[in-house]
């Protein structure tokens, strides 16, 4: 039996069920995401291989095959058609036009499962979230409801908030306990577990909680786990969190008890939107990788829970490599990159201080030029980034680094953050970035590879 059949079996049917890796029905065959491509703006359905099975990543693949993809629609398995589409602004703006927030990269969280099918999870950048204001059949007020997701723990950030589950029908934040989802980060403006984070905690609207205190309970482990099964379940005058070790052992109990000691939270105030990726009113702040989850319809028991836990683990979750197909880069050495966009292939990526553009440089220019477009390879800061991954380190202002920062590029030196490394760490990849003509070539008189 998959997770829903579980569910139902325990008299607490899922009431949404969305997964971009597997099926989480044993019936179920129909669609479990939607992927949009960059060339054409042609959208494909991705299902499984055959009922209750792996999604058929390669099907995503053949689709994406020279272009680049966004995962546009995560489907709902449960029938009742709660899709997750791409987030509207609310009480704050996404970065997307209209305010709209971003869509995840099709390619962005490759993994595996039952000993080797390859899966793609949804990978959330800051700016990114999914969301469904109209969802049919979810708890509301102070209704009974169960959830569990299965997260990426070593991709966090402290940015409000990443969540899954019951938020705001209208993206605003309408007040303590209008929300009851999932929240996992190290987060600490509000509540905190043990040690520095990450946790699992609940975010209840104006307010994450790792127990009934409102800011620290010790009893809330960080917890990181790379396969990470996160448990949120919230009923009248009581709820719960749970984490496991998605891909090995049984679920822990964090927190079994009252509502918080706060005004507001009990009874709760559910409105029954469902949110992946972002706070109750749109906040962007956070980060994170999502690969299943669902929301249930009644205070799920302990026993159905383990027996989901004991489905995920059978499901096998390992690692993929971050394979997008991109070329090796000689760490260690001086390369230039060179635009690819029709009419600007003359232009080097190069900077003056902090700032980034594109400069046209020629093997006549000035050397102080071809050094502002000449930037040495290092290994990706980031730790467990997989794959070809690297950071380019400036080669007038040795020790500052090419990264991104609100959306945009640009060069500054490491202040040793977590998020320092992950922002200047870039994968090379295939499709799209790589037309007629790129590639490693010439130098640009600097010893140079022109890629
Ligand atoms: O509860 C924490 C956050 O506070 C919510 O996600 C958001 O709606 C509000 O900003």
């Amino acid at each position: 039996a998959a997770p829903c059949d579980i569910y139902a079996s325990g008299g607490t049917p899922c009431i949404a069920a969305h997964s971009t890796t597997r099926a989480l029905y044993s019936a179920f065959s129909g669609a479990l995401y939607q992927v949009r491509r960059g060339s054409d703006g042609s959208t494909t359905d991705i299902r499984p291989l055959s009922a209750g099975d792996v999604a058929n990543a390669a099907s995503q693949d053949t689709f994406c095959n020279g272009t680049t993809c966004l995962i546009s629609v995560i489907y709902d398995q449960s029938g009742r058609g709660n899709h997750l589409t791409q987030a509207p602004p609310g009480g704050f703006q996404g970065p997307e036009a209209n305010g709209y927030d971003n869509l995840a990269s099709a390619v962005g969280a490759p993994v595996t499962l039952k000993g080797g099918q390859k899966a793609y999870g949804v990978f959330i950048s800051p700016g990114t979230g999914y969301r469904n204001n109209r969802v049919s059949g979810s708890a509301v007020r102070d209704e009974a409801e169960g959830m569990y997701a299965v997260l990426d723990g070593t991709h966090y950030n402290n940015g409000c908030c990443f969540d899954y589950g019951n938020a705001e029908t209208n993206s605003k934040d309408t007040g303590n306990g209008h929300m009851e989802t999932i929240y996992f980060g190290d987060n600490t403006v509000w509540g905190s577990g043990a040690g520095s984070g990450p946790w699992i905690m609940a975010d209840l609207e104006n307010g994450l909680f790792s127990g009934a205190n409102v800011k620290q309970n010790t009893a809330d482990p960080s917890i990181s786990h790379r396969f990470l099964t996160a448990v949120v379940k919230g009923g009248p005058g009581k709820w719960a969190i749970k984490g496991a070790n998605a891909a090995s052992g049984a679920l822990s109990t964090f927190y079994n008890g009252a509502r918080p000691n706060a005004a507001g939270y009990n009874p709760m105030s559910k409105e029954g939107a469902i949110v992946l990726g972002i706070g109750g009113d749109n906040s962007v702040g956070a980060q994170g990788t999502f690969y299943e989850g669902v929301m249930t319809t009644g205070y799920p028991s302990d026993a159905t829970e383990n027996a989901v836990q004991a489905d995920i683990v059978s499901a096998g979750y390992s690692l993929a490599s971050l394979a997008l197909g991109g070329p090796s880069l000689p760490v260690g050495q001086s390369v230039s990159l060179r635009a690819t966009t029709t009419g600007y292939t003359t232009r080097y990526l190069a900077h003056t201080g902090a700032t980034v553009n594109t400069q046209v440089v020629t093997p006549s220019s000035a050397a102080a030029l071809k050094q502002q477009a000449s930037w040495t390879v290092r290994t990706g800061l980031a730790t467990a980034t997989g794959g070809q991954c690297y950071s380019f380190e400036s080669r007038d202002a040795p020790g500052s680094y090419l990264r991104h920062y609100n959306f945009e590029l640009t060069v500054a030196n490491s202040d040793g953050s977590k998020q320092f490394r992950e922002d200047a760490t870039f994968c090379t990849g295939g499709g799209a970035e790589r037309r007629a003509g790129a590639g490693v070539g010439p130098g640009l008189g600097v010893p140079d590879q022109v890629l």
